[in-house]
């Protein structure tokens, strides 16, 4: 867990401490981090480096994670866990793209450390390439997950040309048909981009409350909500009236507990598709994935705390800017935003905050 305590002034002084749990026991003591005066003073564990150095993926190698075992208290010690079905699984998705592999990894490593129960986590990885789960498999070499092929051709026709083309990759628009490809068993799932990792217990998050909800996430009820549509959007009441007697919220969709069950029989994947059509003949957003997501849920969120998504850190590339923390506790610690805490830390120029993405970082440079 990490608290973060932010005192008066501009960015003046954040003071970050691990308290560390039982589950923390593969990383030795020493965690405790500062940082002031946007400078932060990091020690941090050094890695075994693991010595097989197999990599299906000539752009990539990564080291083997140390292993990882759940604590005496965990509840599956009493039975052996036998498949995806077993209902004592906490299930997490994450997207495994070549452009973000690097992060997808380092959240998995970040979720496996700070679990109490690491055997109990099924890791659902939406794939662009096949042999990315061989590279899973020598990175992770206990870890329960499954691979999922995503098409691009589903929603290549949905897709329409925006601003920002990162925000246009196909893999970005699998959040979008989880309760599909996940096995009809698993009745929930948490949603994680790859630019993020965990430093709290993925159970927790998992045990959230959603009420009658279908989806949880930390919910921003001061952005400016009109902006994420277009003026012909508001202007339109045959489209705008969908919000008609709902409060919408902006919220990220980086970080979503989602009832599978509720979302199948209610359809949603088909209620996205259809603002996803619409948008292919008038320009209702300007975004990519996100807008059908607040089109649909937006004011029919169930709110999770806020230290589930501590968002933005990856600021603006272009103006160069780094983003501090928000006051109060953090468990989840997410690069949204252009710039990515790998790119930075490679050409030397990380901003303070990307310190805390570091230790979980299993790339092996070539050099
Ligand atoms: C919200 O954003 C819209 C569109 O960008 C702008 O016209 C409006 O003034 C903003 N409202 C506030 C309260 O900032």
């Amino acid at each position: 867990m990490l608290w973060v305590m932010q005192f008066s002034g501009f960015f003046s002084a954040a003071m970050l401490m691990i308290v560390l749990s039982p589950s923390f026991q593969s990383f030795p003591p020493a965690e405790a981090i500062r940082s002031s005066h946007l400078h932060a003073y990091l020690r941090l564990s050094s890695y075994q480096v693991s010595s097989s150095p197999y990599s299906p993926l000539d752009r990539f190698s990564f080291r083997k994670a140390s292993e990882f075992g759940n604590a005496d208290k965990c509840r599956s010690t009493d039975h052996k866990i036998t498949g995806v079905c077993d209902p004592s699984l906490v299930h997490v998705a994450i997207t495994l793209d070549v452009e973000y592999l690097r992060g997808s990894i380092a959240a998995v490593h970040s979720i496996l450390q700070h679990s109490l129960c690491p055997e109990n986590v099924f890791f659902h990885f939406l794939v662009s390439d096949t042999d990315l789960e061989t590279l899973v498999r020598s990175t992770f070499p206990q870890l329960k997950f499954k691979a999922y092929y995503f098409d691009p051709a589903i929603v290549r026709n949905l897709i329409s040309s925006s601003v920002r083309q990162a925000l246009e990759q196909p893999l970005n628009y699998a959040r979008n048909y989880l309760a599909d490809l996940l096995e009809p068993c698993v009745r929930r799932v948490i949603y994680l981009d790859s630019d993020l990792v965990v430093v709290d217990d993925i159970a927790k998050l998992w045990s959230t409350n959603l009420g009658s909800r279908t989806i949880g996430a930390p919910e921003y009820c001061h952005a400016n909500f009109t902006k994420y549509f277009t003026s012909g959007f508001w202007s339109a009441e045959r489209f705008s009236g969908t919000f008609k007697g709902r409060k919408p919220c902006y919220f990220n969709t980086g970080v979503m507990v989602i009832d599978l069950v509720k979302w199948r029989r209610v359809g949603y994947t088909k209620r996205i598709e259809r603002w996803m059509e619409i948008q292919k003949t008038d320009r209702i957003y300007e975004l990519g994935s996100l807008p059908p997501f607040l089109l649909v849920f937006a004011g029919r969120v169930a709110p999770i705390e806020h230290r589930w998504n501590q968002h933005g850190l990856g600021g603006d590339n272009v103006r160069g800017s780094c983003r501090g923390l928000h006051p109060g506790p953090v468990s989840l610690l997410h690069w949204s935003g252009s710039g990515k805490p790998w790119d930075r830390l490679d050409s030397r120029r990380p901003c303070p905050l990307d310190a805390l993405w570091a230790p979980y970082d299993l790339y092996r440079h070539s050099h």
